[in-house]
Parts: structure tokens; C-alpha cells; sequence
């Protein structure tokens, strides 16, 4: 959706506002009605089989899929410390505890530490997820090969201060578990906690602290679990990019109710050291390529950029003068990094000619792939850009009644992507991230739909263009007020057919085309004007939902008029950084 975004943002904000809701519905918080009948007695469990019984693998083995090359070659090397993935796919997480209360659906969660690891590594802290998802997860280990007995990078902990413990917590749970927060010594950082089942505080060989130039600083990221005492988060690097060194440990933090700052790892080596080289990148993309389904009743279809522009695509310079026709690869654009405004895209001249391009043309449609490395070149993100010359108008969902809303929305030059996020330690897809206008989700691998074998597929929303993990209505609002984002089941396009267009670590040997470069707009400005298009659509509501719509036009913002059009995929955060 580009920058139109801005005014969807706005339309969906002030829809939700109107109606009183948050515009995200916070996590639900766990209130413990039970607390009161179970109080002293007996905690009887009635709990029946959960998600996380099952183990859940990539759907077909990929270990012998990559060929020669550092990429997945089961321990990478931060500038000393080597790290290795213990892994559910590895059996190599043991489960410590697990509460079956309160969280998603609340179904609680299991806390599990890494065994039976290669010799000489140590654990750096305990693993934990909800209980709502199949088992599915990794945690480093580390070995110091630095050979400096003098200055070692990991030393054990000098003390545990307890955090939390599930005592006086009357929740169905496996006996009581108890939280730890290792006490590095001087120069050290814990880069986990550790949990235990019984009471005692843990050895101090149980864990390796970090010496603290092997750590960069981490965030919490998401609620895993959260009670009225107690909340544990997962935690990832603050400083997240193609060149951020830092490393996800794959551990989590808990407080009561705020946890104490933990480290993450960083890498001191060159972080390319154990990306995918070409022919890997290629057999990346023979497994796991995914399949993009459009709505049955989609009219605005992907095109490659190379079609749109052999159809006469016009570059349109501020200031006047007459439109040029773009060359095939876009080398006429200009290539200076700005998005000053100076120039845009626009359909060609001829009105049926114009209504042709923006059908798109899916014949040529391709998935334009960057490659890069991301959590300190512990992962390979591939992201798969599509290209539609023309993003059709949103549609609203008022109780039964479904409105067009006139051209909001409408806008030519629509670029969307999803990523793959794949494990440089073994080359398993481990999460994918469906990008929803300047939003979108992660999910784990174990959550997403698969075509067959390793491909995952995806849903394209109806005219928005908007990337969905599953099939249905999915309405952003609520009381059954809201944008629509309807996706199905229609035509079917295989991204198989790709173009890698960028992988800054591999220098001279991916060349970016020239459209690639072209950091200005891919559509001209919105030319219609919104408080108009809104006041037409007031007219169609319902009596008792005109004040909804009437709020709208009152609170939308002046500068939604001034929007920009939409961008290419270098001008997108995503570019240089991490998902949103
Ligand atoms: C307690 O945790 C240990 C690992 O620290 C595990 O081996 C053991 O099975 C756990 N006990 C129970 C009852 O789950
Ligand atoms: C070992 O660490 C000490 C203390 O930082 C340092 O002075 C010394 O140069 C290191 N030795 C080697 C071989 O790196
Ligand atoms: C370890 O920490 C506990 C409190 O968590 C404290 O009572 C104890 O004295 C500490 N031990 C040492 C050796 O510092
Ligand atoms: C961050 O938290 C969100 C929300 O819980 C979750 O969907 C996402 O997977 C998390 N991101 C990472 C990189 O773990
Ligand atoms: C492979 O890894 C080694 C050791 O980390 C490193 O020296 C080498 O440069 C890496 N190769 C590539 C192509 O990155
Ligand atoms: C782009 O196409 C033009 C011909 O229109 C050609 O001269 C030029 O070499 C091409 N540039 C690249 C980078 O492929
Ligand atoms: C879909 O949802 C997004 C928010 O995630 C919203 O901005 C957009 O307007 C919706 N509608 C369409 C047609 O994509």
C-alpha cells in the first residue's frame, strides 16, 4: 500500500476511535479468577492435550539442501565464542517446567533448557514459549575458542538472585518453578535467566555469563506469559539491521512485575561470514519460495516492473515539461538516493491503455528477492517484493453492508513484500513476516499454511495487496465496523519465478537494476481530495453510523491531503533494518 498507507492509518485510527476501542487490542492480562476456589486445596489438573505436546519440524528435512559453504553449517563464530542452536529440531531442549494458566488462549507456558549439547559448550539460559503453539525453538549455547585463559569470554556466574517463583501462585502447574537472574562477576553480563524446579539456587556451573564486549544491549519483544506478579517476555537485540552485530540467545527475561535487564550476544566477526552464498540463495529458493494467493474477485494484478514500464509507464519531472517514456530497466530514472519529490511514476497517457496496465499482468509477475543478513548474520532474511502498477480502492465492512470507498485509497505503484526469516545455523525456515501496509506480523514457521513440502503460502488482500498468513475476513476495526482485508483462495501465483535484485554482502556479484535506485515515488500524488470522498460516503450510512463517519471527516488530518505517493523497496525501513 506505499504511502497511502498514512491515510489508511488515519481512516482506521479515527474509525476505531470513533468507536471507542483501542486501535490494538492490548494483550489480555490474566486477572486469576481461580486464585479464590483453589486457594490451600489441591490444584486438580483437567488440562487435556495442548499445542506444545507436539513437536513441530520443518515439513521436509533440508540438512542435505545447501551444498558446500559456511551457510548452515551447525556453529557460527562470533570472533572467538562459538555458538550452537539447541533446538527443539535437535531434541536438544529438555523440559524443566510447564503452568497451564493464564497467556494465549490461555493455555500458560513450559520452560525448557538446552541438553545434550557438543562438548565443551554451556547454556546460557533457560527457553520458554506459550503452551498455545506446538514446540518450536532454539537457544544458543557457547564455547570460548579464544584460547586466552587469562581473559576468557565466558565465566560463571558469582551468585543467582531469585526473580520470581510460582510458590503462591495457584495456577495448574508442574509443582512450583523458580527463576533465576545470574550475578556476572566484573566485566561479565548474563545474556539469560535460568529456571529451575526445585528450590535450591542453581550451581554456579549451570550457566556461562559473558564478558561484556561479547554483548550488545537486548529488549523485551512480545508478552509470553503474564499473571498480576509476575511476566515473562522474550527478548531480542535493541539495535536490529543489516549491520547490527547483535545476537538473539533465544532466551527470555521475567520480572515481578518488571524484569531486570539481561545482555544479547554480539558477533565480532564480519557479520556476512555465514550468509548463503549464490548457489545457496538459489537453493533457498528452490525450497522455500512461497505461493501467493489472490482474491477471487481481484481486478488489480502483479505485474514485473520491466511490463509496466514496456507499457509506457511515464516518469514526470516537478515543474513541468513533457513526461519520458522509461526504458525496460529503468536506467533513465534517476539514481541519486533522495526522495526529494522532483519526479514520480505515472500510468501512461492513453485512458484504455491505462486501464489495461493497471489489470497488472501476472503472466510476468516475479518476486523481486533481497537477501540479508539479519540478528548479527545469525539469519538470512529473504525478502520477496511484489510489484502491482495499480492498488485498487479499500473497501469498509459496516455491520452487514460493505461501501468502496470511493478512491481512497487508490493508488498506482504498490510494492508489498513478505520475508523468510531462515537459521544460519541449519537452514530451517524458523519464521515468516506478512507485511501489511507500513505494520505487518511475524509468525513462527509453525504457524503459517504450507502448499506442499517447504513451501509456504500466503494470502494477497483483495485490491490492498496486503500479505495474510491465512484465508478470511480480516477486519481492522471491531463491532463489526471496519476496512475490510479480504483474502481467498483465487488465482494462484507461484514466486518461484524470481529475480535477486539485491545482497549487499555478496559486493559486485548481484547487480541491482537501475529501478531499484529510483528512491522517488512510484505513483504520482493522491488527486483527489479526501474530505470530498468522505462526505460521499457519509451519505450512504446508516442513520445511527453517520456519526462515526462524521468523526472521521472531522479528525482526519490536513496533511493526509498533501500524501505522497508511494515508494520503492530501498525507501522502505525494512531496507536497512528489521520488520516492524
Ligand atoms: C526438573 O528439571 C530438570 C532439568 O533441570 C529435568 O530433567 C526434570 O525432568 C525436571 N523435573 C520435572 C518433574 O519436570
Ligand atoms: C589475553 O587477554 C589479556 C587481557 O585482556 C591480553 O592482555 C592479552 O593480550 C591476551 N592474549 C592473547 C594471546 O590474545
Ligand atoms: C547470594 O545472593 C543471596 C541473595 O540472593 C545472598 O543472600 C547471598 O549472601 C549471596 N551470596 C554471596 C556469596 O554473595
Ligand atoms: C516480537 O513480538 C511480536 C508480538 O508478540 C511477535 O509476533 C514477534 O514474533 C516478535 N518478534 C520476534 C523477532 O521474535
Ligand atoms: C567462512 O567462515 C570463516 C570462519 O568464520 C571465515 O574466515 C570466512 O571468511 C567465511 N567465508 C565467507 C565466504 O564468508
Ligand atoms: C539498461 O538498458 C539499457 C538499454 O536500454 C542498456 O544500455 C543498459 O546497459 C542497461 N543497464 C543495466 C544496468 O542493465
Ligand atoms: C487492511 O488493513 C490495514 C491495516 O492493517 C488497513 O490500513 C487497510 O486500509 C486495510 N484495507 C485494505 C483494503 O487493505
Amino acid at each position: 500500500m506505499g504511502a497511502n498507507v498514512g491515510i489508511f492509518c488515519a481512516v482506521f485510527l479515527l474509525l476505531t476511535q470513533a468507536m471507542g476501542v483501542p486501535a490494538v487490542a492490548p494483550w489480555k492480562k490474566l486477572h486469576v479468577p481461580w486464585k479464590k476456589h483453589h486457594s490451600k486445596e489441591k490444584f486438580v489438573s483437567k488440562r487435556q492435550a495442548l499445542p506444545i505436546d507436539t513437536v513441530f519440524r520443518i515439513p521436509v528435512d533440508v540438512s542435505n539442501s545447501w551444498g558446500p559453504g559456511n551457510f548452515s553449517s551447525g556453529i557460527i563464530d562470533l570472533g572467538g565464542l562459538q555458538v550452537y542452536e539447541a533446538s527443539t529440531s535437535r531434541s536438544t531442549l529438555t523440559k524443566v517446567w510447564g503452568g497451564y494458566q493464564g497467556g494465549a488462549d490461555d493455555h500458560g507456558f513450559s520452560v525448557y533448557e538446552p541438553t545434550g549439547i557438543p562438548e565443551g559448550f554451556f547454556m546460557l539460559g533457560s527457553y520458554c514459549q506459550p503452551n498455545n503453539k506446538p514446540l518450536f525453538g532454539w537457544n544458543l549455547v557457547a564455547k570460548d575458542v579464544s584460547a586466552n585463559t587469562s581473559n576468557p569470554i565466558l565465566k560463571k556466574p558469582v551468585n543467582y538472585t531469585l526473580i520470581w517463583s510460582s510458590e503462591n501462585t495457584k495456577i495448574d502447574q508442574d509443582g512450583p518453578i523458580y527463576i533465576w537472574l545470574p550475578i556476572a562477576p566484573d566485566g561479565y553480563k548474563a545474556v539469560g535467566n535460568v529456571a529451575t524446579n526445585t528450590s535450591g539456587m542453581p550451581s554456579l556451573d549451570k550457566v556461562m555469563c559473558v564478558r561484556s564486549d561479547f554483548t550488545d544491549e537486548c529488549e523485551t519483544n512480545g508478552s509470553i506469559w503474564g499473571l498480576d506478579t509476575a511476566n515473562v517476555y522474550d527478548v531480542r537485540p535493541s539495535n536490529r539491521g543489516i549491520q547490527a552485530p547483535g545476537v538473539r540467545v533465544g532466551t527470555f527475561v521475567a520480572g515481578n512485575p518488571n524484569p531486570p535487564p539481561i545482555s544479547c550476544l554480539k558477533n565480532n566477526n564480519p557479520i556476512p561470514n555465514h550468509m548463503p552464498n549464490l548457489k545457496q540463495i538459489k537453493a533457498i529458493l528452490e525450497v522455500y519460495s512461497p505461493v501467493m494467493f489472490l482474491h477471487p474477485d481481484e481486478e488489480y494484478f502483479p505485474s514485473s516492473v520491466e511490463w509496466f514500464f514496456a507499457n509506457e509507464a511515464l516518469l514526470y519531472r516537478k515543474g513541468g515539461g513533457i513526461p519520458e517514456i522509461i526504458t525496460l530497466n529503468g536506467s533513465n530514472l534517476p539514481q541519486d538516493p533522495h526522495n526529494d519529490g522532483a519526479y514520480w511514476i505515472d500510468l501512461p497517457l492513453d485512458p484504455a491503455v491505462q486501464e489495461i496496465v493497471k489489470k497488472g499482468d501476472s503472466k510476468s509477475a516475479l518476486s523481486y528477492v533481497h537477501v540479508k543478513p539479519m540478528l548479527g548474520g545469525t539469519f538470512t532474511d529473504v525478502v520477496l517484493w511484489t510489484f502491482y502498477p495499480f492498488n485498487g480502492p479499500a473497501r469498509a465492512k459496516v455491520e452487514f453492508i460493505t461501501l468502496n470507498l470511493g478512491k481512497i485509497g487508490e493508488h498506482v505503484g504498490d510494492w508489498e513484500h513478505v520475508t523468510l526469516r531462515i537459521s544460519n545455523f541449519d537452514g530451517e525456515l524458523k519464521q515468516m513476516y506478512f507485511s501489511q501496509h507500513s505494520k505487518g506480523m511475524w509468525l513462527d514457521a509453525s504457524q503459517i499454511e504450507y502448499q506442499t513440502g517447504n513451501t509456504p503460502l500466503f494470502y494477497s488482500s483483495l485490491h490492498g495487496h496486503a500479505s495474510y498468513p491465512h484465508a478470511g475476513l480480516h477486519l481492522v476495526g471491531q463491532n463489526a465496523v471496519g476496512i475490510r482485508n479480504d483474502t481467498d483462495k483465487g488465482n494462484v501465483l507461484d514466486l518461484i519465478a524470481y529475480q535477486l535484485v539485491a545482497a549487499e554482502y555478496l559486493g559486485s556479484q548481484v547487480v541491482e537494476p537501475p529501478w531499484l535506485n529510483y528512491y522517488r515515488e512510484w505513483g504520482p500524488k493522491i488527486d483527489y481530495d479526501i474530505d470530498d470522498e468522505l462526505k460521499k460516503l457519509e451519505k450512504l450510512f446508516p442513520g445511527r453510523l453517520r456519526s462515526v463517519i462524521e468523526n472521521i471527516v472531522k479528525k482526519l488530518p490536513s496533511e493526509v491531503l498533501g500524501e505522497e505517493g508511494p515508494t520503492g523497496p530501498k525507501e522502505k525501513d525494512n531496507w536497512n533494518g528489521d520488520e516492524r
